[in-house]
């Protein structure tokens, strides 16, 4: 967890010098622009450490961040910035990150071979609640294809140990797949980081 550690201080200088901002901006519109300096332009992000918000469902958006604010998660960064909201301006930036377009980053590296094996993976254990390789807001359920590698990697591993909590059938089908391939998440990883359906 050594990259996590230089992630997290990394981000904390960002977050201090947009705390300032945050406190007195009302609109929805306005509040996003407190979280672009790391999650993109209207939430479309670039890299591969921070995960996209863009098209994320206000459901999940609001879930995470509350999660988030109430140390429910254990992330690098985002427990300090959404202990700076109140619940409504949740729901604010929720509606506003659902009517933008997702956004696959398309500019990470990946295993070819290794993404063919994860789709398999994927179509199989997953794709039930993840449609659309986990594109699709009416899931409630994050955004898979395309989204930041080290973000996915963490939140499997967090998913994994318990730190971040997950629905029952989800850590089933979890616990098969690790069961049948020990590099599973490395091959579904992959397969997302792929961006491809
Ligand atoms: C200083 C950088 C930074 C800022 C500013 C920031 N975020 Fe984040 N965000 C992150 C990182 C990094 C993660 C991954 C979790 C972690 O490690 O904290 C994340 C994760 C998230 C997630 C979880 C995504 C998922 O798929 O589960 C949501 C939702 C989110 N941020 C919303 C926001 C909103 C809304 C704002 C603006 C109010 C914001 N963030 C501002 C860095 C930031
Ligand atoms: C029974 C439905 C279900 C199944 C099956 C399922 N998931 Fe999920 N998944 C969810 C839900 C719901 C969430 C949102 C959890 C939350 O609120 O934090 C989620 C969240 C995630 C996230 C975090 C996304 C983000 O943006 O933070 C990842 C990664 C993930 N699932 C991977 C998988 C993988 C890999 C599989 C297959 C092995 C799988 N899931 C199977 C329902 C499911």
């Amino acid at each position: 967890m050594i990259r996590k550690t230089i992630i997290k201080s990394t981000l904390l200088v960002a977050a201090i010098a947009l705390s300032v901002q945050s406190q007195a901006v009302p609109s929805a519109e306005a509040l996003s622009y407190t979280c672009a300096g790391c999650h993109g332009t209207n939430g479309a992000s670039t890299g591969d450490a921070i995960p996209s918000i863009a098209g994320l469902s206000s459901t999940y958006l609001v879930d995470a961040m509350k999660a988030y604010k109430n140390d429910e998660r254990d992330p690098t960064i985002m427990n300090r910035i959404a202990k700076g909201y109140s619940e409504e301006q949740f729901e604010l930036m929720g509606s506003f990150f659902e009517a933008q377009e997702v956004h696959k980053n398309r500019d990470q590296t990946f295993d070819v071979a290794k993404a063919a094996k994860g789709k398999k993976l994927h179509n199989k254990y997953c794709s039930k609640c993840h449609t659309d390789a986990g594109i699709v807001a009416e899931d409630d359920a994050g955004q898979l294809s395309g989204n930041a590698k080290l973000f996915l990697q963490y939140s499997l591993a967090d998913f994994h140990d318990g730190t971040r909590s997950q629905e029952k059938k989800m850590k089933k089908k979890i616990k098969k797949m690790l069961k049948r391939d020990k590099e599973a998440f490395d091959l579904i990883v992959n397969y997302y980081v792929s961006g491809k359906k």
